[in-house]
């Protein structure tokens, strides 16, 4: 690889491996655009516009002849991936290799030399893409796991560039990553950025502690000496969500119609509890369903009294373990209805579809108890999204220990996903805790999520980016923000 010269416009360019609009068929038939609801897009935005960036990203599919395009005043440009880069990039490296080893191994990791091929190939060519838009002194920021040799690829081609990376999922051990036949490409593609940047402090720990037992670099607490004289500092930016957004839209009079509604539709029991969560094996759906229909079986809960609403978005669904997952579940929902349930009175809700923000928001609004029990998860946006949503101080949060927002939200009801009598007895705790212990709770998550939205998180990684080397690149100008 050859260094290249700066052709590009865009002073801040985002690489991510998803795009974020996703490929929809408008009203009259012709293919458009419509704006994913995660929550990234929303962070990025502000700051985009502010520096007129542009995105690179996949749009799913195999569509091979789209072009750079605009929406509503963002700059897309498509990567188009083939049906074989799909299943082994994506569906085989990404998701099948990496997904499991850095949630600490939920399911076996899945080690194809076929599939870290393409997981080269396909990082080289996001790099090329990079390489291309990025003006002089630009800055670059990649995204997640799917992405981790972007930063090096990029370096090489263009050394003038400021590039940080950031992970959105935990960042294993190094006694669970050694086992990566690859371990050391991937530390050093990810040793391209200036700042690499973890949702916690020990992701940020375990990633130093590898680059100086595996590569051999000099490091002192979060700084990497590199022998070319370059440093790169490793550190934790919690994300987060919009929260005064949530907010605005859950207070909205349709979503508070919307709640009123679902709760009619539910029977109006006593209380709802409530689980929304992508179906991934990961997030501890099953064990959290059990723990839920043990508590009826045993009388401690009664179906007139109490519904559990799972709401499991698919996800992945040609990965094997997904689908193995998706049948687990729909088993289970089948048995304990079947045990459990009476006319009109399911012990369990289930849905296995998407919903738009809206109706999450009344969701949200409708639930006595939030359930969020995953083994691993690097932050869980939907514990937050809860709180954000709950203006009236009410509403109870079961969260697990192993998410990364229970560093922050330490006035949960904390589980440990594995232990199912534990999770039943905080359940049964939230369900049953009195109005002033649940206030009590919510208002202090609620201030936490508030002082540290998603756009605090996005500001202070590009201003730690361009502190690691002040004199070098052009400034990012801060997020305007209407
Ligand atoms: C997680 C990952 C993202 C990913 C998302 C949806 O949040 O951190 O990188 O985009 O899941 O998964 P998908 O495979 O559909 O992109």
């Amino acid at each position: 690889m050859r260094p290249v010269a700066s052709s590009g416009s865009a002073d801040l360019v985002i690489v991510a491996n998803r795009l974020p609009v996703d490929r929809v068929t408008l009203a009259d038939g012709t293919p458009g655009w419509r704006r994913s609801p995660g929550g990234l897009v929303s962070a990025i935005e502000p700051v985009m516009r502010a520096n007129d960036g542009t995105w690179i990203g996949w749009p799913g599919g195999t569509e091979s002849d789209l072009e750079p395009f605009e929406d509503e005043g963002l700059h897309l440009v498509p990567m188009t991936m083939s049906q074989d880069e799909i299943e082994n990039f994506y569906e085989g490296f990404s998701n099948a290799t990496l997904w499991p080893l850095y949630h600490d191994l939920v399911a076996k990791p899945e080690f194809h030399r076929e599939w870290w091929d393409a997981y080269v190939s396909v990082n080289q060519r996001f790099a090329e893409q990079a390489a291309e838009v990025a003006s002089e002194d630009a800055t670059v920021w990649v995204h997640d796991y799917q992405l981790q040799l972007v930063p090096q690829m990029l370096r090489e081609l263009r050394p003038d560039l400021r590039i940080g990376f950031y992970l959105h999922i935990p960042f294993p051990p190094a006694e669970l990553f050694q086992q990566l036949p690859w371990r050391r490409q991937i530390l050093e593609g990810l040793l391209g950025a200036d700042l690499v940047g973890f949702q916690l402090p020990g992701a940020s720990q375990n990633f130093v502690r590898l680059v100086r037992q595996r590569v051999g670099h000099k490091t002192h607490r979060d700084l990497v000496y590199l022998s070319e004289g370059r440093t790169v500092r490793a550190a934790a930016f919690p994300i987060s969500i919009d929260a005064a957004g949530f907010e605005e839209l859950a207070r909205s009079e349709g979503v508070a119609d919307r709640a009123a509604e679902i709760r009619e539709q539910l029977g109006s029991p006593r209380k709802i509890f409530l689980g929304i969560d992508r179906l991934d094996y990961t997030k501890g759906i099953y064990a959290r369903l059990r723990a839920f229909s043990e508590l009826i079986a045993e009388g401690e809960l009664d179906v007139e009294d109490a519904v559990f609403v799972q709401v499991a978005t698919p996800s992945r669904e040609q990965v094997e373990q997904y689908r193995i997952l998706r049948d687990e579940i729909d088993r289970l929902v089948g048995r304990i209805n079947g045990d459990l349930g009476r006319i009109g009175r399911p012990a369990i809700s289930y849905m296995h579809s998407s919903f738009p923000r809206e109706e999450m928001a009344a969701l949200y609004r409708a639930a006595d108890v939030m359930v969020v029990t995953p083994y691993r998860d690097g932050m869980n946006l939907v514990a937050k999204e809860y709180v954000a949503c709950r203006y009236d101080n009410d509403g109870a949060l079961v969260l697990s220990e192993f998410a990364g927002a229970a560093e922050e939200l330490r006035q949960a009801w904390l589980i440990n996903p594995y232990d199912i009598n534990g999770m039943k007895s905080a359940l049964l705790e939230a369900f049953r805790a009195d109005e002033r212990e649940v206030t009590r709770r919510m208002k202090a998550m609620r201030k936490t999520v508030a002082q540290n939205d998603v756009a605090a998180w996005a500001d202070s990684f590009l201003a730690e980016l361009t502190a690691v080397r002040p004199s070098h690149g052009k400034t990012v100008r801060p997020a305007r923000r209407s």
